[in-house]
C-alpha cells in the first residue's frame, strides 16, 4: 500500500464529505479538542454535542476548569456516564495549571502523563489542535486499518496491536495531519461501520483487502472467548461410622465446607462453570 495515496484519498474524501462543523472544530484550540476527545472516548458524537456546549460555556478554558469544584464538573457531566472521565479531566486541568502554567504541552509524553489521556487521545489532541504529526489508533481507526489490510487477530493482543501502531504511523501523512486524523475517524464512524459498512462509498475501498476477499465482516477479529479451565482434582470426604461428614471452617471465620484431603484415589473431573465447585 502506498501510504501517501491512502492518506491523500482520505483527505480528499474529508474535504468533500467529512464533518467540518462539529462544535470543537469551531474556535479550535487544544483545550476544546481535549475536552471533546475525553467526552468522545465512550460516547457518540450526537450525544456529546450538547454536553460539550454546556461544559465549555461554563468552563471556557483550562484555568476555569482547574479552579472549579469537582462537584460542579460532575454536575455538567451528569447523564454522560463514565464519571471517572470527568474526575480525570478535572485533575488533569489542575496539573496543567500547576505544572505547565496553563500552557498545553506539545509533546506526546507530557500529554500521556495526564490522568485519563492515553496514547491515542494524546495523539488526537496534538494532531487535531496543533497539526503535530502523531498516529492515532482508536476503535474506528482499528476497524479501518484491520479491514484495509485484512489484519487478523484481536487488535488488543500485543502481537496485533504493535504492528497496528506501526501501520497507523506509516499511514499518517506529513502534511494536513489534522484533516487526515479527522478523516480516518470519520470514515470509521460513518462509512466503515461495524455493521453494514458502506464499502461502495469508501475512499479507500478499491484496495481494501477485506473487501476484495468478501470478508469485511470478519475484521476486526473479536476478542477470543475465554476458555474455561478444566481442573482435575482428587479428594475424599471424611465420613465417620455414623454417617456424619467431617467439616472444617475456611478461613477460620469463613464458611463451613467439606474437609477434602488430597489422596491417591480415582480421579474425579470437575468442569468449572465459573461457579464455585461443590464437593461430592
Ligand atoms: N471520536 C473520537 N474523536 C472524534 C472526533 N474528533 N470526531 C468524531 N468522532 C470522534
Amino acid at each position: 500500500m502506498s501510504a501517501a495515496s491512502f492518506a491523500d484519498r482520505l483527505v480528499t474524501w474529508y474535504d468533500e464529505h467529512g464533518r467540518h462543523d462539529l462544535p470543537w472544530q469551531r474556535d479550535r484550540n487544544a483545550y476544546r479538542v481535549w475536552v471533546s476527545e475525553i467526552m468522545l472516548q465512550q460516547t457518540r458524537v450526537a450525544t456529546v454535542i450538547p454536553y460539550f456546549d454546556r461544559f465549555t460555556t461554563r468552563f471556557p478554558g483550562v484555568t476555569d476548569l482547574a479552579t472549579a469544584e469537582v462537584d460542579a464538573v460532575l454536575g455538567l457531566w451528569s447523564g454522560l456516564g463514565y464519571y471517572g472521565r470527568a474526575r480525570h479531566l478535572h485533575q488533569a486541568a489542575r496539573i496543567l495549571v500547576a505544572r505547565h502554567g496553563g500552557v498545553f504541552p506539545t509533546d506526546l509524553e507530557a500529554w500521556c502523563a495526564l490522568p485519563g489521556v492515553g496514547r491515542s487521545t494524546a495523539a488526537a489532541v496534538l494532531a487535531l489542535a496543533m497539526e503535530i504529526r502523531h498516529p492515532i489508533l482508536d476503535g474506528n481507526v482499528k476497524r479501518v486499518l484491520t479491514r484495509h489490510q485484512a489484519i487478523a487477530g484481536w487488535p488488543q493482543d500485543p502481537s496485533v496491536l504493535h504492528p497496528l501502531w506501526a501501520l497507523a504511523e506509516a499511514c499518517t501523512p506529513h502534511q494536513r495531519v489534522a484533516a487526515y486524523t479527522q478523516a480516518i475517524m470519520d470514515v470509521g464512524a460513518t462509512v466503515c461501520t461495524r455493521t453494514r459498512p458502506a464499502c461502495v462509498r469508501c475512499p479507500v475501498g478499491h484496495d481494501c483487502r477485506a473487501y476484495a476477499l468478501g470478508r469485511v465482516a470478519d475484521f476486526p477479529t473479536p476478542r477470543p472467548k475465554r476458555v474455561l479451565p478444566i481442573r482435575e482434582i482428587r479428594l475424599v470426604m471424611l465420613v465417620d461410622s455414623t454417617g456424619a461428614v467431617l467439616l472444617e471452617r475456611r478461613p477460620s471465620s469463613g464458611v463451613w465446607g467439606g474437609c477434602g484431603v488430597f489422596l491417591s484415589v480415582p480421579q474425579i473431573t470437575i468442569q468449572r462453570s465459573g461457579l464455585p465447585c461443590t464437593m461430592v
